[in-house]
């Protein structure tokens, strides 16, 4: 394979950050490891409406379009509250999302043994926890139209559309199953079929793709009840497909059922195979630039990076076993330390790691 081509989008708040300690990993890779590849940096979501004026600039999408993948750290921050919502942060990430067609999100909820006691709930609650959440990223209310505020009978009325083609749920269901075909063989598809008329073509086109994977057992739940069930019994759960909007929600419960969000990974597929790479967390504005975010989110993203898209599993696997080394020597950054345990910061955790891959 030809010399790997990666962009790195730090964005905001602890996004800078925590990309540092990616490209720290990277860098380790391609000295010791034989990882042929090279980086370049682009601008997106604040930092890149502070320097162009847009959220999203052409330059950046230029550049997606011809790498292998894309690395996002996070976007967003109070500072931009006031901006036109059209150049908020947020609308760089859904833009980029959108213009590079990264409709399969995959976002792991993985336990690692050493946090069993970060998590909220009871060890044996989300002991082995591992349950994969396929969420749809490019439709939905997130992008459907008509969407906006309007003036009606002197007060001002807001409103979005969920709306899901047949073809954008077949192509998110296939995802699903065959990530599931490649697990426990088991699929929970979450709906809100009970109310709405989007989920009801939902049910009915997951239930139809179903019949080209008779091995993998379909079920579906209500998504009011698949939160309660998250946090009930978590472990019922292996792959879930859902949509954008409920994605997000129950990504976030799945996420805090692993001890802290700051450790989750995610991947964002098109029908290319391209994909951009980031951990589920948001830009944290509250800790930025204090040395203290957790950067493992971001790291883990790499492993996703190499195993997605650049077919490296080998690596894939030394850098979350390296991960699993730093956690199993004790080392815990404040989100995932318990009370009375020694913190380190941001960079010690990102050097921890790059010593566990030698
Ligand atoms: C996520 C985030 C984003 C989303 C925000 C930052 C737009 O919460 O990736 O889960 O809602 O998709
Ligand atoms: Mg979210």
């Amino acid at each position: 394979m030809s010399t790997a081509k990666i962009l790195i989008l730090p964005g905001d708040g602890i996004g800078p950050e925590v990309s540092a300690e990616a490209e720290k990993v990277l860098q380790a890779l391609r000295a010791d490891h034989g990882f042929d590849a090279e980086w370049t940096h682009g601008l997106i979501g604040g930092a890149a409406f502070d320097a162009t004026g847009e959220p999203l600039p052409a330059a950046t999408l230029e550049v997606a379009r011809t790498s292998d993948a894309v690395l996002l750290a996070a976007v967003g921050g109070p500072k931009y509250d006031l901006a036109p919502r059209d150049k908020r942060p947020e609308r760089g990430l859904l833009g980029i999302r959108a213009a590079l067609g990264l409709y399969a999100n995959l976002r792991p909820a993985i336990l690692f043994p050493e946090l069993a006691a970060a998590s909220s709930l009871k060890p044996e609650l989300v002991s082995d926890l591992d349950i994969l959440i396929v969420r749809e990223l490019t439709g939905g209310i997130y992008f459907g139209e008509p969407r906006g505020i309007r003036e009606e009978g002197g007060q001002r009325i807001g409103f979005n559309t969920e709306v899901y083609s047949e073809r954008e749920i077949e192509r998110i269901a296939r995802t699903g199953f065959e990530a599931a075909r490649l697990r426990s063989k088991r699929l929970c598809s979450i709906d809100k079929h009970n109310v709405l008329e989007s989920s009801e073509l939902w049910r009915e086109t997951v239930i139809r793709v179903g019949q080209e994977f008779a091995d993998v057992q379909l079920s579906h739940q209500y998504v009011d009840n698949a939160a309660m069930q998250l946090v009930r019994a978590p472990k019922q759960f292996d792959v879930i497909v859902t949509s954008n909007l409920f994605g997000d929600i129950l990504s976030d419960i799945a996420a805090q059922l692993t001890g802290s969000i700051g450790m989750l990974p995610s991947a964002s597929l098109n029908e290319r195979g391209q994909g951009m790479y980031e951990p589920i967390h948001g830009s944290a504005p509250d800790i930025a630039g204090k040395n203290l975010a957790n950067p493992l989110a971001m790291i883990l993203s790499v492993a996703m990076l190499l195993r997605y898209s650049l077919k490296r599993s080998d690596l894939a696997d030394r850098v979350s076993a390296a991960v699993r080394r730093v956690l199993a020597s004790g080392l815990r950054t404040a989100d995932i330390a318990r009370a009375g345990e020694a913190k380190i910061g941001t960079r010690e955790m990102g050097d921890a790691v790059v010593v566990a891959l030698a």
